[in-house]
């Protein structure tokens, strides 16, 4: 099955040289694209692309068999998502208020709400309840424009609670045309019971839940929230040895609320990301240079709980790279909107576009380790492509903020 996309007036982020699993430092500035391009698809992969009129002197070695054409629109690698809590069973607006009246999101976990909280309602859920409302969220971020994501468990906090989120992950990676990664966050708080001997719940995540999650096949990725008031360095390098051990490769959610040497214990376990960085000092800038960890920023997240901004630009300009994801969740990021996000990074993080969509595409890719099949338009890459309403630039992607550009959305080469 061949599909052509036709007269797009400008092809982004495209391949064509040697092809880079991230961009760090400089390379995130550098972008190529094509006007007045052509897109060639061949079933689920990207077959060719390049300016109309070489298409026109190519068309007739082959025979396409639908054409689509994108006249006065442009053409962009979908959105990789690295950094979700997609499945969840209750929103949470009531503790929004008590932000808005003065409680701290610290304030708020330690008097039981939070992520103990969704953990309630969570257990009270059915697989099946579970698995519609994750659907119907993972159908709004590919209309946003999202081709890749991970998601987490962690608003289980019992092995069957959070077997059963993994579980229905699974479902999810089998049903959806997304490409899904999924990732066993037990450790994402600590039960009423466990407080004060928090060591115990630990010991849980390690000898009970990690083997479970292992026997059953249920986790890519293995995370913990390693901060302030959550888990130690201890903690957390104890269930990372355990998650290697099963063959799960570290995620960290490290300083967001303080530097809380969260990175230190990614890079040692050569994490794929580490994810928040809200606070983040020289050491850490440091101890990520050469390694292949990809530090991960959250916008969505310190916009709706007013944190400080991680320093991107320094983190750049040391010559790290820097990736940026939702972390769509119902108590510090409601939203899985990836355009939302880009941005913010161009707005408050003051990324230049370029950077910004190496930062949510490719990068992102990256640290959840679909680089080499996904996050840019290239040849034998995964056909994931959206194609935007009629627009001036691709400029005006982060510029225009608050709206949806994406007009039709294709996944393995399939309009969705
Ligand atoms: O990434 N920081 C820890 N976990 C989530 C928040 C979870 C919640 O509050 O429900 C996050 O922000
Ligand atoms: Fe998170």
């Amino acid at each position: 099955m061949l599909t052509l996309i036709e007269n797009i007036k400008e092809l982004v982020q495209v391949e064509t040289g040697r092809r880079k699993l991230r961009a760090q430092g400089n390379e995130m500035a550098q972008m190529e694209t094509v006007k007045d391009a052509y897109l060639l698809v061949e079933d689920d992969k990207i077959k060719a692309f390049g300016p109309m009129s070489e298409w026109k002197t190519e068309s007739g070695k082959w025979k396409v068999d639908r054409e689509v054409d994108a006249t006065g629109r442009l053409v962009f690698p979908t959105f990789c998502d690295s950094h979700t809590h997609l499945v969840y069973a209750n929103s949470r607006e009531h503790e929004f208020v008590d932000k808005i009246r003065g409680l701290s999101y610290e304030e708020i976990a330690k008097r039981g709400g939070g992520i103990l909280n969704s953990a309630k309602a969570t257990a009270a859920a059915s697989e099946q309840e579970l698995y519609d409302m994750a659907w119907l969220r993972l159908e709004e971020a590919m209309r946003l424009g999202t081709g890749a994501i991970e998601i987490k468990s962690g608003y289980g906090l019992s092995t069957e609670s959070e077997l059963k989120l993994l579980r229905v992950i699974r479902r999810l990676k089998e049903n959806s045309p997304l490409t899904i990664k999924s990732n066993f966050l037990g450790a994402h708080g600590i039960p009423m019971e466990y407080r004060g001997h928090q060591e115990d719940y630990v010991d849980l995540v390690i000898n009970e839940m990690i083997p479970r999650v292992a026997d059953e096949g249920l986790a890519d990725f293995i995370d913990v929230f390693c901060d302030q008031g959550f888990f130690t360095v201890d903690d957390t390098a104890r269930i990372l040895e355990a998650g290697i051990k099963h063959g799960m490769r570290p995620k960290i959610h490290a300083n967001e609320m303080a530097i809380s040497g969260g990175v230190q214990v990614g890079v040692k376990y050569n994490a794929i990301s580490v994810d928040h960085l809200e606070q983040m000092g020289d050491a850490e800038i440091e101890c990520l240079k050469g390694s292949d960890t990809m530090p991960t920023i959250l916008p969505g997240c310190a916009f709706f709980l007013g944190l400080p901004l991680s320093p991107a630009r320094r983190m750049i300009e040391a010559g790290l790279p820097v990736a940026m994801a939702s972390d769509y969740n119902p108590g510090t990021s409601p939203s899985c909107n990836m355009q939302l996000i880009l941005s913010m990074a161009c707005i408050r993080y003051r990324l230049t576009p370029e950077e910004a969509l190496n930062a949510t595409t490719l990068n992102t890719a990256c640290a959840m380790d679909v680089s080499g099949n996904l996050g840019t338009i290239a040849v034998g890459k995964r056909a994931n492509f959206y194609i935007t309403k009629p627009i001036a630039s691709y400029e005006y992607m982060p510029y225009s903020y608050g709206e949806n550009k994406v007009e039709r959305v294709f996944l393995n080469g399939v309009e969705r």
